[in-house]
């Protein structure tokens, strides 16, 4: 077992981790950072953010029009205190990458331009043509080269948060090339990686998008807190699920059924295809359930178009990724053809429970991006409000935990911890030998939750995917993995991501049975109304061993009453 030493662990190299790890170098050159990830950070899926980052640049736009918009967006679940700070952070962001060398799309006059969104009152999202995300990260990753404090871990997988008297001291990992189990000792860590979109079978997300963050923080004793919303992206491009980005109905594409018929003003009269994504990926279901979607083309999932044929004179410039996207999945010209869409899983707004601070419970473990819950989004996360968050909050969270580290010291590492890890993954796991396949269960799994846990949810469908999962779990107990080897061992590593998988979709399935009411993304059909009275406050899952233990904190507000949402 080998032991490497930073004082700043940062957990995932995506967008936010590597926000985070330049602020902690600038914060003060004399300290370590250890950036850990199971990936290499450009293959992070921060690059496959497309449209946009909402900020206010515009002397007509306002903080509190950015905030409001959010607000409602989340169905006011989101907390206003933090809202009001996080909108205040943004805009030095967008010029600091600016700075640092981030391609924006700029207007005529060169200043940086900014392009509508799903239920902005403000055209204010920054963008980078459809883009956004590989611009930002190309930036991010070049400016973290620079610090030589900066270390990159890169593919070190990481299995558990070693944690004693409320603190954090170690992380184990498995080196994925050499198969070496690695503890990195640290003074403060943040969690950025990421989300758990890849608990569903449909989804935008890259297939490495397990959860592993949330999943390993819940194990230590952190609580997540409301992971019943899972956020789904009304177009994913059918069958792969690849995004086609929100800009392209932003910019003026539209959503037809098999009529040919524009169907967005049966459910959002005024804001039409720019409505929330929540309203829109319900709107396409309930189309298709009406026996108006398109079937045949692409196996049994059925779909609605997005058809951009109106502005093909903008999509070359602006929207040329999803442009040639079409054509090399689909064979299709976007310029003369419309696309075949489906909502999919898109964003977890739930993870670890954090403030805009991105403190957490361990006063030395922060957590920011996808993988934190500030709250920010609430039930339902507004289009282009993410990237911007792993902008500005991961500029927080590194100056914090730098902060940390340079005042204190390094606890010593829990070894007793330590080693009950190593036993569970190679005396336990890899010895397991009961037949069962760890691609087959997980494949079960995501198509479980399509299936029970979707975009319409009832008592009974919630109940079935609960009973599912439980015998998934118990199937995961009689696991083989084939694969003996160390180096590479994909099936472990699939195994472990599993692992934790099953934890989350647990307790997404239990916070959606519990919530009775319908709010954002989660809509129940039994309970199709949103109840203020008995549900505004945040699900909050503890671990036990007999599965996630739930208790409720109540939302923040500062001015806005929450009113029935309509767009
Ligand atoms: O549709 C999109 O471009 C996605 C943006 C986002 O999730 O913020």
């Amino acid at each position: 077992m080998d032991t490497i030493k930073e004082d700043v662990i940062i957990l995932g190299g995506g967008m936010a981790g590597l926000r985070a790890a330049v602020a902690a170098a600038e914060y003060d050159s004399k300290i370590t950072i250890g950036l850990v990830s199971k990936l290499y950070p450009l293959r992070s899926h921060s690059v496959a953010a497309e449209g946009g980052t909402s900020a206010v640049l515009n002397a007509k736009d306002s903080f509190d029009l950015h905030a409001y918009d959010t607000i409602k967006g989340s169905d006011y679940l989101g907390d206003q205190d933090a809202i009001e700070e996080f909108v205040r952070l943004v805009p030095e962001q967008i010029y600091t990458t600016d700075h640092w060398g981030c391609p924006w799309s700029r207007n005529e006059d060169g200043t940086i331009a900014q392009r509508d969104f799903g239920a902005l009152s403000f055209p204010r999202a920054v963008f980078a043509a459809d883009k956004t995300g590989f611009h930002v990260m190309q930036t991010l990753y070049s400016r973290a080269l620079m610090y030589p404090n900066i270390h990159f871990y890169n593919e070190y997988f990481a299995t558990k948060l070693v944690v004693e008297n409320n603190l954090f001291n170690a992380i184990t990992t498995i080196n994925i090339k050499t198969g070496d189990f690695v503890v990195f000792q640290g003074k403060s860590i943040v969690f950025a990686a990421g989300g758990a979109g890849r608990l569903y079978q449909f989804s935008t997300n890259a297939h490495f998008v397990t959860g592993d963050g949330d999943g390993i923080a819940y194990r230590a004793g952190i609580p997540l807190k409301d992971m019943e919303f899972m956020q789904f992206h009304p177009t994913g491009l059918v069958p792969s699920g690849i995004l086609i980005t929100e800009a392209a109905r932003a910019e003026g594409g539209i959503l037809l059924n098999n009529e040919k018929k524009r169907f967005m003003s049966t459910y959002a009269p005024n804001k039409l295809e720019k409505a929330s994504r929540d309203v829109v990926s319900r709107a396409i279901m309930w189309e298709i359930e009406a026996g108006r979607g398109i079937k045949g083309e692409y196996g049994d999932m059925e779909y609605v178009y997005l058809d951009l044929t109106g502005i093909s004179n903008l999509l070359d410039e602006r929207l040329p990724m999803i442009t040639e996207i079409a054509k090399k999945f689909n064979g299709i010209d976007a310029h003369t053809e419309p696309i075949p869409i489906h909502p999919a899983a898109h964003y977890t707004m739930g993870g670890i429970d954090s403030n805009v601070k991105t403190t957490t419970l361990y006063p030395n473990v922060f957590a920011v991006g996808e993988n934190a819950c500030v709250s920010i989004h609430g039930a339902n996360r507004l289009g282009s409000n993410s990237t911007n968050e792993c902008l500005a909050l991961g500029n927080v969270a590194g100056k914090v935990a730098a902060e940390w580290a340079k005042s204190h010291d390094f606890a010593s590492v829990s070894i007793s911890s330590v080693n009950d890890e190593e036993k569970r993954i190679w005396e336990d796991l890899l010895k397991r030998n009961g037949g069962e396949n760890v691609a087959k269960i997980r494949d079960d799994l995501r198509i479980n939750l399509d299936k029970n846990v979707g975009v319409f949810r009832t008592e009974d469908l919630l109940q079935q995917g609960l009973k599912n999962i439980k015998s998934y779990q118990e199937r995961y107990n009689r696991i083989t993995i084939e694969d003996k080897s160390s180096k590479f061992n994909m099936e472990l590593q699939w195994a472990l991501e599993l692992g934790f998988m099953l934890d989350l979709a647990e307790i997404i399935n239990v916070g959606a049975i519990m919530r009775k009411e319908s709010r954002g993304a989660h809509y129940r059909r039994d309970f199709p109304d949103r109840d203020d009275k008995n549900f505004m406050k945040h699900t909050i899952a503890s671990y036990s061993v007999n599965g996630p233990q739930i208790s409720y904190k109540p939302v923040v507000k500062t001015k806005w009453e929450p009113t029935v949402r309509s767009y």
